[in-house]
């Protein structure tokens, strides 16, 4: 179904994200036919281009990063038309008169600032001061949201001064991974599961996303963020929310984001015996995380485990253990809700441990897998055995999954339609930073150093240690 007529500004049009990302998502929305024909996508950024270089830039990232189904050359050049071009001034007034020239009336207006947050505020009083933005348009902001509570308060008092929340979406694009969302209708949407939803069934949650990609070429960003504030404070925040949060009274967006607000401030602070941060060390040829960051005494974190609690009727007593790190052993990223033991048998016999274990595999291989326990096949008598009841999405629907729907495409849809459900509130940014603020400041106060651990590995030895300590252990990282 096609989305309603828009202009769509991208602020930061010729930067890494609009050319990997944007671009050739919006691409595929326009192959599928969500995007209407006529919609115009502006780029607007520093460099001296006109329309047919700016085209000739996006259609050659298009081939790059577009992936198999965008290699349609006569749609590619239908696509490119939709395609303008303003050189802009941020701080400056150069090149506003030609933006408020292309924009239409009576569209949608979406404002996309894929550039360094200290631009926002310059952005945002420009686009008012020359009557670009007015009170139905959408401002598109990108994470990192800040780098702590104090900063992300800034930013939101800056959007704030031009633009009202509800027509702020604030990305994080794990929010729009087909998955994440599966989540919700998994859990809400069948009456098998949530009745066993809490700490009476559940033994803990395991949260894991394990990457086998290093800092790449953002060691400059990356060195001064660290796993912490790059992956946990945003990505895994938000699947834990979705795991942990109560009913939304309906799937809209201020209902679901009530409810995660309020897992966010029942977190617990976090005692850092039960924090392990890691880097990775050189092997071979492959350099250690110090040297791709280029600073020999970095201190940051490139792997975090840790073990929270959220303090409410649900929850009480069940660890949530979240784990991420680069260049681990697989590419993982799995929910496993771990359900509590039989508290008797009545097979004489078996004394192994038989669990139940939910598993959402988020990527690669999306899908749910179910370990349930059956008798072993065969005349053996009667042993116990356990097996996946697994549903790899691709297999059970067919072409119905679209792998290749990227997360950020499903998301600026979104903002052209007005949906604001998979998109992260002011507040609920600012409760992610209040929680994460102090495990940061608790480092550099103990001048913490991370740990060790070989590429291709786990993590450090201390992440396993962290959950043998509970007598339990980490899912395998595939
Ligand atoms: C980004 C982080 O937000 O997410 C990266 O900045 C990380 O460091 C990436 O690699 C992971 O995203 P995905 O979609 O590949 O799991």
């Amino acid at each position: 179904i096609p989305v309603d007529q828009f202009d769509l500004v991208i602020f930061g049009g010729t930067g890494d994200l609009a050319r990997r990302k944007i671009l050739p998502g919006l691409f595929r929305r326009f192959l599928s036919g969500q995007m209407p024909e006529g919609a115009r996508v502006i780029g607007a950024a520093r460099s001296d281009l006109d329309d047919a270089g700016f085209r000739d830039m996006i259609g050659q990232a298009i081939e790059e990063f577009g992936g198999e189904e965008t290699a349609d050359k006569d749609r590619l050049a239908a696509f490119l038309e939709c395609i303008h071009y303003v050189a802009v001034d941020a701080t400056g007034e150069g090149g506003w008169a030609q933006l408020k020239d292309l924009i239409r009336e009576n569209v949608v207006r979406a404002f996309y600032f894929s550039v360094a947050p200290s631009l926002f505020g310059a952005l945002a009083e420009r686009l008012h001061g020359h009557g670009i933005a007015d009170r139905n348009s959408r401002l598109v902001v990108e994470k990192p949201f800040g780098r702590d509570l104090e900063t992300a308060k800034a930013l939101n008092a800056t959007l704030a001064e031009h633009f009202q929340e509800d027509q702020i979406y604030r990305i994080d694009h794990y929010l729009g991974k087909e998955t994440v969302q599966n989540l919700m209708a998994v859990r809400f949407g069948n009456i098998l599961f949530e009745p066993l939803w809490n700490n009476h069934y559940v033994d803990h949650i395991q949260i894991t996303v394990a990457e086998t990609v290093g800092v790449g070429g953002r060691g400059g960003y990356y060195d001064k963020s660290g796993a912490m504030r790059d992956m946990v404070q945003n990505h895994l925040m938000q699947l834990l929310c979705l795991i942990a949060m109560e009913a939304p009274n309906q799937f809209e967006a201020d209902a679901v984001r009530d409810e995660k607000l309020k897992v966010i401030r029942a977190l617990q602070p976090v005692d850092f015996h039960h924090i392990v941060r890691g880097q990775y060390d050189a092997r071979g040829d492959e350099p250690s995380y110090r040297e791709d960051v280029e600073n020999p005494r970095s201190h940051t974190e490139c792997f975090v485990a840790l073990k929270c609690q959220i303090a409410n009727m649900r929850w009480s007593g069940v660890p949530f253990y979240l784990r991420t790190g680069k260049k681990l052993k697989g590419r993982t990223s799995e929910i496993a809700v771990v359900f509590k033991d039989l508290g008797h048998s009545i097979f004489e016999g078996d004394e192994k441990r038989h669990r139940n274990i939910l598993a959402i595999r988020l990527q690669p291989n999306e899908g749910i897998d179910l370990q349930v326990t059956i008798k072993e096949p065969g005349p053996g008598g009667m042993r116990l055995i356990d097996v996946p009841l697994d549903m790899t999405f691709a297999d059970a629907l067919g072409d119905d999954v679209d792998e290749a729907t990227d997360a950020y495409e499903r998301l600026i849809m979104d903002v052209i339609r007005g949906n604001q459900t998979l998109f992260m509130r002011g507040d609920e940014v600012e409760a992610a930073w209040a929680w994460t603020d102090p495990i940061i400041e608790g480092w550099q106060t103990r001048n913490d150093v991370p740990k060790h651990y070989d590429i291709g590995s786990t993590g450090p030895e201390d992440a396993m240690m962290l959950l043998h300590r509970d007598g339990r252990r980490w899912r395998e990282i595939k």
